[in-house]
């Protein structure tokens, strides 16, 4: 039996990736802000599955959660790094206390969890680590905003550390997720419209194709849930990126109005977690102040 910690599984992608693992008999660790989902949805899957389920409620992007969190991953055999968020309006419109945070979430977390698992898994021969990260980070998508950056950075530190020598000869390995438009919470939380339906993935769907890439003999450094995406994000990669800044090819924030997440003010629209208690998306806090 082996364990499995899941970031960002109070909801949407997250929770879906705990069901898929669970029903493949992994035991988890379920980590979010929403404490309450995350004891239902642990409860839910330990029923169901038969498995050891717990909650382990942090916010990422406080260090001394993060701390909390990373000790717990120094003792796993599956890493998912799912947990992230977007600020929907471009960089020179966002309070900076948001973009820390956003940067907190997406880039120094799943970099800290990475580094807290990968020398234990190395040392014991087992270990899965998945980073999700976006079609944001192959192609001109969320122009001027940071959060395709830091997609971009998720996929760069998996391709980095996992064509590494040390990891390519181990049993070990690093899987980024690439994902398209999905079904979830993540618009609303940041304040923006929601993507086109023909272009958007069921997390259930996503969520199994993803467990089903990181159990195989040699998992993919790189997977692409669905065929529209992986046409997609092929063309993305490789077609010259100013031929794809053209208007309405990529969402450009800058030439958007200017919104919730102004710089005048501190906090961005707030969602609402599948739980259906109030949780604060990336900048903003459960208590409303700016740490
Ligand atoms: N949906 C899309 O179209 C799409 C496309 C490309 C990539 N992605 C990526 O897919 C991943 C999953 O997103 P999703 O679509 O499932 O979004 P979601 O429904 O908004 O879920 C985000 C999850 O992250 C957790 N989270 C947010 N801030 C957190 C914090 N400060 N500390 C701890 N946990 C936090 C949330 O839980 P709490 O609020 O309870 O903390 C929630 O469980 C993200 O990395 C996102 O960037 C999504």
């Amino acid at each position: 039996m082996s364990t499995a910690l899941v970031t960002g599984a109070s909801c949407g992608l997250g929770a879906d990736l705990a069901r898929a693992l669970a029903a493949r008999g992994h035991d988890l660790v379920l980590v979010a802000r929403g404490a309450e989902a995350l004891d239902r949805l642990a409860a839910d899957l330990t029923i169901e599955h038969g498995i050891k389920a717990h909650a382990l409620p942090a916010d990422l992007t406080v260090e001394a959660d993060l701390e909390q969190v990373a000790a717990a991953a120094c003792d796993i055999d599956i890493l998912i790094n799912n947990a992230g968020a977007a600020l929907g309006a471009s960089f020179d419109r966002t309070a900076w206390a948001d973009e820390q945070r956003m940067l907190a979430l997406n880039v120094v977390a799943p970099s800290r969890l990475v580094h807290a698992a990968l020398p234990e898994m190395l040392r014991r021969g087992v270990g899965r680590i998945l980073t999700v990260s976006s079609v944001a980070a192959v192609g001109p998508a969320w122009q001027g905003t940071a959060y395709g950056a830091a997609k971009a950075y998720e996929l760069a530190m998996t391709q980095s550390f996992a064509y590494s020598r040390r990891v390519r000869t181990s049993p070990v390995a690093l899987t980024a997720l690439v994902l398209g438009y999905m079904a979830s919470q993540f618009h609303v939380r940041a304040g923006v419209t929601a993507p086109p339906p023909l272009l958007t993935l069921a997390s259930p769907y996503v969520a199994k194709q993803a467990v089903r890439a990181i159990h195989r003999r040699r998992p993919p450094v790189v997977c692409v849930p669905s065929m529209r995406y992986k046409v997609l994000a092929g063309l993305l990669r490789h077609a010259p990126y100013r031929s794809l800044t053209m208007p309405g090819l990529a969402k450009d924030f800058t030439t958007g109005p200017v919104g919730a997440h102004d710089r005048d003010t501190d906090t961005v629209a707030s969602g609402r977690g599948d739980g259906g208690n109030d949780v604060p998306p990336v900048g903003a806090h459960r208590d409303g102040q700016a740490h």
